[in-house]
């Protein structure tokens, strides 16, 4: 069975208004029935409807009248649906009623099966509208907040600093764990600049073999170096004018490291092989979750550079240092997440939260998105309880001071093998790995795209 929903019914023939009634009823819907195009303007105007199916051919006014005045005077979205019902002899006013947005119309005499097709077809077009809109409005509020959740004063704090840095032109050096929001927090600065039209260009110094990592940065010129077949722009070139983003940049080595130096000292440098300078105009944002101070200590990162990259430092305290954020987070992954996955879920149940509320999040709000995004696909909705969360408890089973294991690259990897044996063992029928995995074909579509499984 399809949508159901309020419908105003609008005919001057009580025979037919008696009838459509009674099978739109026989569906779920809740009809209320008009007799004139005056007494269904009377009640559009004292309360709102899914729905309106008018008779064109009225006397006093017509169904297209009252069309035309809806049409004038409420803005598309705060309308119902229209269905425009039409003798033969008037085709011209139901394609004159499509003009003014009219849903469909029907020529009579019809059967009833079709009024019910089309009143479906209607509301299920009037669900996706408002799922629509309400999608614009959340990536709005999104937006306003810089897509940064959180009410504890640490990220209120964060939030301040990132609005005064975003209007200066200081490096900032960003640091806290992993999946604190680094990043993210990187995106907002320069959204928030005057410079938010020029490119960000990130770059994962992480990624990047070492032997390469000089080269992307300050690009080279043909023949510098076998394998440089051509003249390459590095990313400070391609970031002149706007942000450069370094990520991760503890893993940097101090080679390299001392030629960030000089960029940042001189805002100019060299690509590899040339014999001229290059100037750049630039902002620098690194981010490192790594302790840079006491990589300097230990001769592993150099103190000038240190110095130079942290004029602003922001740093994002870890998840359990901030518990307070984890309902607003919870609630704002659910939406976001649900979205995707097209279910209706809306929250967890309390013992959730109690146990969101004492796990350690070693990987701060990136673990917390993941466990949620299981959750949603996991779940029937519309409240998620704690048989759908698994927590890793890796906190109490890693001995203290080995270094923080990225939780999250182990749980995609799972995930990944738990999909692609499925998929195996169903010789990649979709529907039948589905059912292996107890989720439905539309949640395993999400995975397929997410890891890019073909
Ligand atoms: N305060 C927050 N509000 C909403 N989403 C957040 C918040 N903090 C982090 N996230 C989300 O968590 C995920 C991880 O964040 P991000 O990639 O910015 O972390 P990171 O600190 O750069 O991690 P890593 O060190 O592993 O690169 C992203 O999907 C990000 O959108
Ligand atoms: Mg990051």
């Amino acid at each position: 069975m399809g949508p159901r929903g309020s419908i105003l019914l609008v005919d001057d023939e009580e025979k037919i208004l008696k009838a459509l009634g009674r099978a739109l009823r026989d569906e779920g819907h809740e009809v209320v029935a008009a007799a004139s195009a005056r007494e269904a303007q009377r009640l559009l105007a004292s309360r709102s409807f899914d729905l309106l199916v008018v008779d064109n051919r009225m006397p006093e006014k017509t169904g297209l009248e009252l069309i035309r005045e809806l049409a004038s005077s409420a803005p598309e979205a705060d309308r119902p649906q229209i269905i425009m019902m039409t003798a033969h002899a008037t085709v011209e006013s139901a394609i004159e009623a499509m003009k003014l947005g009219a849903f469909d119309y029907l020529q009579k005499p019809f059967e009833v099966e079709e009024l019910l097709v089309g009143a479906r077809r209607a509301l299920e077009h009037l669900r996706l509208r408002t799922q629509n809109r309400y999608l614009l409005s959340e990536r709005e509020e999104e937006f306003d907040h810089y897509g940064i959740v959180g009410r504890s004063r640490a990220i209120q704090e964060v939030i301040r600093q990132l609005e005064l840095v975003a209007q200066s032109r200081s490096t900032v050096l960003i640091t806290g764990e992993t999946g604190t929001g680094k990043e993210l927090v990187a995106r907002a600065i320069h959204d928030r600049s005057a410079q938010r039209e020029m490119p960000l260009i990130r770059v994962n110094c992480a990624a990047i073999p070492e032997s390469l990592l000089e080269s992307e940065l300050f690009g080279h010129v043909k023949g510098a170096f076998t394998g440089a077949t051509s003249n390459k722009k590095g990313r400070f070139a391609l970031a002149d004018g706007g942000t450069i983003f370094l990520d991760e940049i503890g893993t940097m080595s101090t080679t390299v490291q001392a030629k960030l130096l000089r960029v940042l000292q001189e805002r100019e440098f060299e690509p590899l092989g040339a014999e001229r300078t290059e100037k750049v105009d630039l902002r620098v944002i690194a981010a490192s979750n790594r302790d840079l101070r006491r990589m300097v200590g230990e001769g592993r990162f150099l103190e000038d550079l240190f110095y130079r990259l942290s004029v602003i430092p922001i740093p994002i305290p870890p998840l359990r240092e901030r518990r307070e954020d984890i309902p607003a987070l919870t609630e704002h992954f659910i939406g976001k997440h649900t979205q995707r996955s097209g279910k209706r879920i809306d929250r967890v149940e309390e013992a959730v939260l109690e146990a969101f509320r004492e796990y350690d999040w070693p990987g701060n709000v990136r673990e917390l998105e993941n466990t949620i995004e299981r959750a949603v696909v996991l779940s029937p909705g519309p409240v998620i309880t704690r048989r759908e969360i698994s927590l890793l408890g890796v906190t109490e089973s890693v001995p203290a001071g080995l270094p923080s294991l990225k939780l999250h690259h182990n749980v995609e990897w799972v995930e990944r093998q738990t999909i692609e044996r499925a998929l195996q063992r169903a010789a990649g029928v979709k529907k039948d790995a589905a059912d292996l995995l107890g989720i439905s074909q539309r949640a395993l579509s999400y995975y397929l795209a997410k890891h890019r499984i073909e």
